[in-house]
């Protein structure tokens, strides 16, 4: 009875990651030492909303929420990684973030004064007109490894030894 429970646990958390996946990006996460470089382009001020889009583990909404005045918010669909950042969110008190379970693709981003993301390069194409229709003028968006198709970026972080990350405000 027990091992019936595990086992089906374990498929629903296996189903949920290779979903997600399939959507998405497999999970990978930010290198640490791009979290840096990500929120230095996004320069997030008090009272500002960040959204961590395919939060995966939280790297980035941990980083961000570190600014208690910064109102941060991930959202995850994989189970797995989303378990994982809410036990980080009751160890590290972090109250200021909001970790939520669902499809990025149906989350009303209209309040985002901020939004980051590292996805699949195929996804950004799909991702392009949901941003488009429904960020506000002076948004801040920053992808990474992948530049968004057919947007010009306000600045490109490039390195030698680790991915680009791209930085653009909404017009
Ligand atoms: C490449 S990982 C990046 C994780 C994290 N953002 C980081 O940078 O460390 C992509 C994440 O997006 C999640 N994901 C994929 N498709 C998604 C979707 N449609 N909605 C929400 N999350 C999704 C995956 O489960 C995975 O955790």
């Amino acid at each position: 009875m027990f091992g019936n429970i595990l086992l089906l646990i374990g498929f629903i958390l296996l189903f949920s990651f290779g979903y997600a996946a399939i959507s998405g990006a497999p999970w990978v996460p930010t290198w640490r030492h791009d979290t840096a470089r990500a929120l230095k382009l996004l320069d997030l001020q008090p009272e500002e909303k960040f959204y961590e889009l395919g939060s995966g583990i939280g790297t980035l909404c941990v980083a961000a929420g570190h600014n208690p005045q910064v109102q941060v918010i991930g959202v995850e669909l994989s189970l797995g990684q989303w378990l994982i950042s809410q036990i980080r969110k009751m160890i590290g008190r972090t109250y200021n973030i909001q970790y939520r379970l669902g499809n990025l693709f149906q989350t009303n981003l209209s309040d985002a004064d901020a939004v980051y993301f590292f996805l699949m390069p195929e996804v950004y194409e799909k991702l392009r007109p949901k941003l488009e229709k429904e960020l506000r003028p002076g948004a801040k968006v920053v992808s990474y490894v992948w530049p968004v198709p057919g947007w010009e970026p306000v600045k490109v972080d490039k390195s030698e030894r680790f991915p680009n990350l791209y930085f653009y405000i909404m017009r």
